[in-house]
């Protein structure tokens, strides 16, 4: 085209409205990335399958290199299912874009060790608003929570509703909450849990149109999720945590049946890795989790994603901690994060063959 064909072209776009709308249009789509592009994908047939087969997808939160890694390689050994979560702490931490990407590579990473057919779910984990949503959809994520557990029913509903109707657009799958954990979701803190009311369930899924459904029986964030108080003790002297509502669980279920269940604040909190921490100085005080055995049965129910990272966090604390203890003149961050990095795949493999029975799923 001449300069003066250009010329016209230019003044055509800046005199007609449609045409603008069009041309910004093309320049934000071209700027939007999808999921499906980077081998990712959404929530739909992978909790189906599990509310099937009685296991659940393991949601492991990541913040670094060494954490994808140790991921990848449990879930690629494996053949697990798997959902990579990004909190908005996450987010701020190490950037969007740059875990955006490092999701992308995950996926070819898993390939390069074997994994023919990689089942990998990007999600944002604990989203707040719509705007945050909705940049995590225009830059690639296959699932966003959208959690206004906070907010008051009516305006809960209408906020996730909301990122429902943006969402589905792109065939992005999204998880809402009902309910509210005790302890600390990201600046969030709640002193006492509110269980989630079987009676609004059906309600809330219907009017938000949502994928999933987060709730309260008991879970929270953290590694103290109990305080020493609300605990007995066994015949060895160790703290045993109040049991998980299941009742409630079941209750919604009836109401929901074979609708998908997530459970945060699922940690189990090792007491060996406590034990590692505090013997090379670390200072955690009655670290209290949730009982294996209470999520694998929670595993086998409508509960299809589980989500795990303070586990995550006290695996890496104690092999750092271990080896600046034991050899101090070590100063090569790959001398302490190589051995993070293995206890946390340890960590990982165990928790998806002997908890949430998601091994071989995505073979
Ligand atoms: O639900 C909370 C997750 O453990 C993320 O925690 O906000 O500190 O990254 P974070
Ligand atoms: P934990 O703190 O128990 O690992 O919970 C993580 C979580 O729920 C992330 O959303
Ligand atoms: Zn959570």
């Amino acid at each position: 085209m001449d300069k003066n064909g250009l010329g016209h072209v230019i003044e055509f776009v800046r005199n007609d409205y449609l045409c603008k709308v069009l041309f910004i249009n093309l320049i934000i789509h071209k700027k939007m990335v999808s999921y499906k592009d980077l081998g990712l994908v959404n929530t739909k047939e992978m909790f189906a399958k599990a509310i099937k087969g009685g296991y659940a997808i393991p949601a492991f939160n990541f913040n670094n290199m060494e954490q994808l890694q140790a991921i990848i390689q449990a879930c690629a050994e494996t053949k697990s299912p798997v959902i990579l979560q990004v909190s908005k702490g996450a987010r701020q931490y190490a950037n969007q874009t740059l875990l955006r990407y490092m999701a992308e590579g995950a996926v070819e990473y898993a390939k390069e060790l074997g994994w023919e057919h990689p089942q990998i779910v990007l999600h944002l984990d604990h989203g707040d608003s719509f705007e945050l949503c909705k940049s995590c959809v225009d830059m690639g994520f296959s699932s966003v929570m959208i959690d206004g557990s906070h907010l008051p029913y009516d305006e809960n509903v209408a906020l996730t509703k909301k990122v429902v109707e943006y969402a589905h657009q792109f065939d992005v799958t999204v998880e809402g909450e009902l309910g509210v954990l005790a302890g600390v979701e990201d600046e969030v803190s709640a002193e006492h849990h509110t269980y989630t009311k079987p009676e609004e369930v059906v309600d809330f899924v219907t009017k938000t149109g949502v994928d999933s459904l987060a709730i309260s029986i008991g879970t929270s964030h953290g590694a103290n999720k109990f305080k020493p108080e609300q605990c007995t003790r066994n015949a060895d002297g160790i703290l045993v945590p109040p049991p998980l509502r299941f009742d409630v669980l079941e209750a919604i279920e009836k109401e929901l049946p074979g609708f998908p269940i997530v459970l945060h604040g699922s940690s189990s909190v090792p007491q060996e890795e406590v034990a590692t921490i505090n013997k090379y100085g670390g200072a955690l005080k009655d670290a209290i989790g949730i009982p294996e055995e209470e999520l694998r049965k929670a595993a086998a129910s409508a509960v299809c994603k589980i989500n795990i990272d303070s586990d995550s966090r006290l695996a890496m604390t104690a092999a750092i901690r271990e080896v600046f203890a034991l050899k101090p003149a070590e100063f090569d961050p790959r001398k302490y994060l190589g051995p993070a990095r293995e206890n946390m795949k340890k960590l990982y493999k165990h928790k998806i063959i002997d908890v949430l029975g998601s091994e071989g799923k995505a073979e």
